[in-house]
């Protein structure tokens, strides 16, 4: 069945402390990214392990192979779920970051090339690839390499898992319940048009963080995923 991952992006931890406090359903993953990681550390992943949450660190990795191999045992120690990782680090970093997770329940999620590029940035970097192909070329690499899942919008799903042969986790972001509020997302897809596109795990954010009555947003969710 689909899951659902909130978007924790707070940037005090009394106010992500506040909104797990409140929580009704644990039965959630919870990402933590740049915003609350690098200013607390452990304080907000032990905080959200000990309240029976999954975690989803958001760290996108991207470094030399050791580094990046260091950077997954890391997370392992943290007793993460899932991690991030740029697909653009090379077949040989990705190699290490699935040779350190290994024995571990940690997932590693590549991410391919971020949504705030585009053509032109390609071009200017004299790369001679549209962005659609060198996101299969890169979600290829990762996935044949072992890495468990992939970043990628809900438009891309069907996509990308039509032409990758072997199985892997679809982890999207630009999930809108509600689709008359797309924050500052500019494609966004309803929870069950994602689902039914191929969507494993959705990333929500905003709609619920700044929901009036989070708890209720979040069961509508569940009951399209339970569908
Ligand atoms: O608030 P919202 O639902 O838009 O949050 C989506 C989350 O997914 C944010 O944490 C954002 O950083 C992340 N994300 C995204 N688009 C991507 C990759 C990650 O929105 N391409």
């Amino acid at each position: 069945m689909p899951e659902l991952a909130i978007a924790l992006d707070f940037t005090e931890i009394e106010d992500a402390e506040k909104f797990l406090y409140d929580l009704e359903d644990k039965d959630v993953i919870i990402k933590v990214g740049y915003s609350l990681f690098v200013k607390y550390g452990n304080a907000i992943t032990d905080f959200i392990k000990n309240r029976g949450f999954k975690l989803f660190l958001d760290l996108k990795l991207h470094d030399i192979p050791n580094t990046v191999y260091n950077g997954v045992k890391g997370a392992v120690y943290l007793e993460a779920d899932y991690l991030t990782i740029h697909t653009f680090g090379g077949r040989e970093m990705l190699e290490k970051a699935v040779e350190a997770k290994e024995g571990s329940n940690l997932r590693l999620l590549g991410v391919t090339v971020l949504t705030s590029l585009d053509n032109k940035y390609l071009e200017f970097l004299g790369i001679n690839d549209i962005i659609e192909n060198l996101t299969l070329k890169l979600a290829n690499l990762a996935v044949e390499t072992g890495i468990d899942g992939i970043v990628c919008s809900p438009q891309e799903v069907k996509y990308l898992k039509s032409n990758i042969n072997k199985d892997f986790i679809a982890v999207t972001p630009g999930i809108r319940p509600n689709s008359e509020n797309k924050d500052d997302q500019k494609r966004t897809m309803d929870v069950k048009t994602a689902i039914s596109e191929g969507s494993d795990i959705l990333v929500i954010g905003r709609p619920i963080i700044k929901a009036e009555d989070p708890n209720k947003v979040i069961k509508e969710i569940k009951q399209s995923l339970n569908r």
